[in-house]
């Protein structure tokens, strides 16, 4: 990672420290559970996008903080659920105990619920643009997050198990559950540069490349890298009986997949006047690495 994208993780890592609640005479062990899914690690992807975008467009860095962690912590939640017995059932995340595993179901799942809360808190908060962008970025938000996004994504997902997908509709699954998030922070990072021409639609042609060029990555790390690398449990998906693009097509295949799609993805950056590198490399990261 560049120097100047390290200086935005912390950053950002600040910001998401003064938007979580830190005590709560109410519900201690609640505000526990969320700090430590939100502050446990991860690598701040979406929220790197959302600033990245934002400056990129000439927008100020400051005015972008709050929808960034807005997107973590939209984020942050769907790990929570994702790891659930319910769900995925998987006991690591960010090399330690899962939520309900630290934390206990009950807590981990309402955890989950008030960080889920807390995004669009937070995004209704970010006063740095005018109250219509931020319902306009809110309806955003929860359009990409929903039954038509990533929730209907991780519908999908979980009903698919057992079965074999096609292509297209493994597309649409990848696109809803991850890709979604994904794009919405592209999207609202441009928001928040108050860019609505055809260089929102430019970005966002970036976003939905990135955005599935992710999960796809995602897919080939379960399968070519080491529980210890991840800090996830590597095989989660061959245990789950997934349909994912390496059962699809295999490692090598599905590599190559993320490569054509980064590589149609970064001139559109161009077309789209992008200012600074940080959100090519952004891209570049997406898809090359190792967890
Ligand atoms: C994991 O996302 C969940 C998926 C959508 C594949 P990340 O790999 O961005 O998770 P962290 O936050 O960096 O751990
Ligand atoms: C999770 O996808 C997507 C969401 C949380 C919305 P995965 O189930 O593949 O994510 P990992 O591999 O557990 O991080
Ligand atoms: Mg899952
Ligand atoms: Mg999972
Ligand atoms: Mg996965």
């Amino acid at each position: 990672m560049t120097p100047e994208l390290a200086a935005l993780k912390s950053n950002i890592e600040d910001a998401i420290q003064v938007h979580l609640p830190a005590s709560s005479a109410l519900a201690q062990p609640l505000v526990d559970a969320m700090r430590y899914a939100s502050l446990s690690g991860g690598k701040r992807l979406r929220p790197m996008l959302v600033c990245a975008t934002c400056t990129g467009f000439d927008g100020i860095l400051e005015d972008s903080l709050a929808p960034a962690c807005a997107v973590e912590f939209m984020h942050a939640y769907s790990l929570i659920h994702d790891d659930l017995p319910a769900m995925d059932d998987d006991a690591l995340r960010h090399g330690l105990p899962s939520s309900h595993v630290a934390h206990g179901e009950a807590t981990a799942i309402l955890a989950g619920d008030a960080l889920q809360t807390l995004a669009f808190e937070t995004l209704a908060n970010a006063t740095s643009v005018e109250a219509e962008l931020r319902i306009e970025a809110i309806q955003l938000l929860s359009r990409a997050c929903g039954w038509e996004g990533m929730v209907g994504g991780q519908s999908y997902d979980l009903t698919a198990e057992g079965t074999e997908l096609s292509l297209s509709q493994l597309q649409t699954l990848h696109a809803a559950k991850t890709g979604a998030l994904i794009k919405a922070s592209i999207q609202i990072g441009a928001m928040f540069a108050k860019v609505a021409d055809e260089r929102f639609v430019l970005v966002s042609e970036f976003a939905d490349r990135i955005g599935l060029a992710f999960q796809i990555v995602d897919d080939v790390l379960d399968v070519t890298q080491t529980t210890e690398e991840l800090g996830k449990p590597a095989g989660s998906d061959v245990q789950a009986n997934k349909s994912t693009f390496t059962t699809l097509m295999g490692v090598e295949q599905a590599i190559e997949t993320a490569n054509t799609l980064l590589a149609e993805a970064l001139p559109m950056l161009e077309r789209a006047g992008v200012s600074n590198g940080k959100l090519a490399e952004l891209g570049r990261l997406a898809v090359h690495r190792s967890y």
